[in-house]
């Protein structure tokens, strides 16, 4: 059957068909080949999106705004510093009255319930930019770099997820790998493993697609051929900086390092989602070192800077993804 997202908000992978997700990874690739062959794609020339952003960002804001441009449209960029969202105005409210002047919403902030409720009210396509639970358009990405480096497909391949896999990151890599037939692993500390609803709930989809969900604290048995390695950092945006000290506790074990690396399949590449802590030229990772010593968190230096690594192929394909998205729902 004939993919047709027009019309759509984009605000979670589970919302969608195994062939409609292969269909916005498709036209992610279409878009890059575009951009470069240096082929004009003006293709939503006359509309206009507004970007609502309650947590920093610098991939997907770039990304929504290059991505808009090239297709033609106008882009308003509003955080809570600088309009009445949030403060004197509600979310709901904003999202209504945008979505007279607008096409489409972004809107990057906390809870899941709001983006949805956002969707619900302001009568236009709206894209989760990421909230506390998921963090939808970097799937794309992630699953059209996958591509790129295993060319024979998705299916099959074994992901894990090493880390706060209850966190954004790992609830939607757990979700889209179920979708299309993958094999997730989620890695890390008990206290930090997934909600057990949405694990059934991913179990039940990958019985239907052949894929598996398994979530586990065995680094060597996660990791043993593996064919990606993904990562996020320890503490995610909004939540508090007093969480570093047990985290790093926790999360020590969970390290991606050579010896993780070595577990997995020799052909198998790191992915991170970033911004990450691999060095010491972040105030934070500074502010980490002072307090507790680490030079590096949740992924080496010499991963993060290695052949394998494909984090910044997957921080490109951002711009392609969300273009794909915004045209596809707006088209
Ligand atoms: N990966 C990602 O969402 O990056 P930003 O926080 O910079 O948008
Ligand atoms: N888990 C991270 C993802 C950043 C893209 C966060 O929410 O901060």
């Amino acid at each position: 059957m004939p993919v047709n997202l027009s019309g759509r908000s984009f605000l979670k992978i589970l919302d969608f068909t195994p062939d409609e997700i292969r269909y916005l990874i498709k036209l992610s690739r279409d878009f890059k080949d575009l951009k470069r062959t240096g082929t004009p794609h003006r293709y939503l020339e006359g509309k206009n999106i507004v970007l609502l952003f309650e947590k920093t960002s610098t991939r997907t804001r770039c990304s929504f705004e290059v991505a808009g441009y090239d297709l033609g449209m106008g882009v308003t960029y509003l955080d809570p510093g600088s309009s009445q969202m949030g403060k004197k105005e509600s979310i709901e409210d904003t999202g209504r009255v945008l979505g007279r002047f607008y096409d489409g919403i972004e809107y990057r902030g906390f809870s899941q319930e709001l983006v949805e409720e956002l969707a619900a009210v302001s009568g236009v396509p709206v894209w989760n930019g990421l909230t506390d639970a998921f963090h939808p358009t970097q799937m794309i990405a992630d699953m059209m770099t996958i591509e790129e480096n295993f060319p024979m497909g998705l299916k099959g391949l074994k992901l894990v997820f090493m880390g706060d896999a209850r966190n954004n990151m790992g609830n939607s890599l757990m979700a889209t790998c179920a979708k299309l037939g993958m094999h997730f692993v989620g890695c890390g500390p008990k206290d930090l493993w997934p909600e057990e609803s949405l694990v059934k709930q991913c179990e039940a989809i990958a019985q239907e697609t052949g894929g598996s969900v398994t979530v586990t604290d065995d680094v060597k048995e996660a990791c043993t051929g593996a064919n990606v390695i993904y990562t996020d950092i320890w503490v995610s945006m909004g939540e508090p900086a007093e969480l570093w000290e047990q985290r790093i506790k926790l999360l020590s074990p969970y390290q991606v390092n050579k010896e993780v690396m070595s577990y997995a399949d020799a052909n198998a590449i790191f992915m991170h989602c970033l911004p990450s802590f691999h060095d010491l030229n972040t105030t934070i990772g500074q502010d980490v070192h002072d307090k507790f010593g680490l030079t590096e968190m949740e992924v080496t230096d010499e991963v993060f800077e290695s052949e394998q690594s494909k984090v910044f192929d997957e921080a490109e394909n951002r711009m392609h993804s969300i273009k794909a998205i915004m045209y596809a729902t707006l088209r």
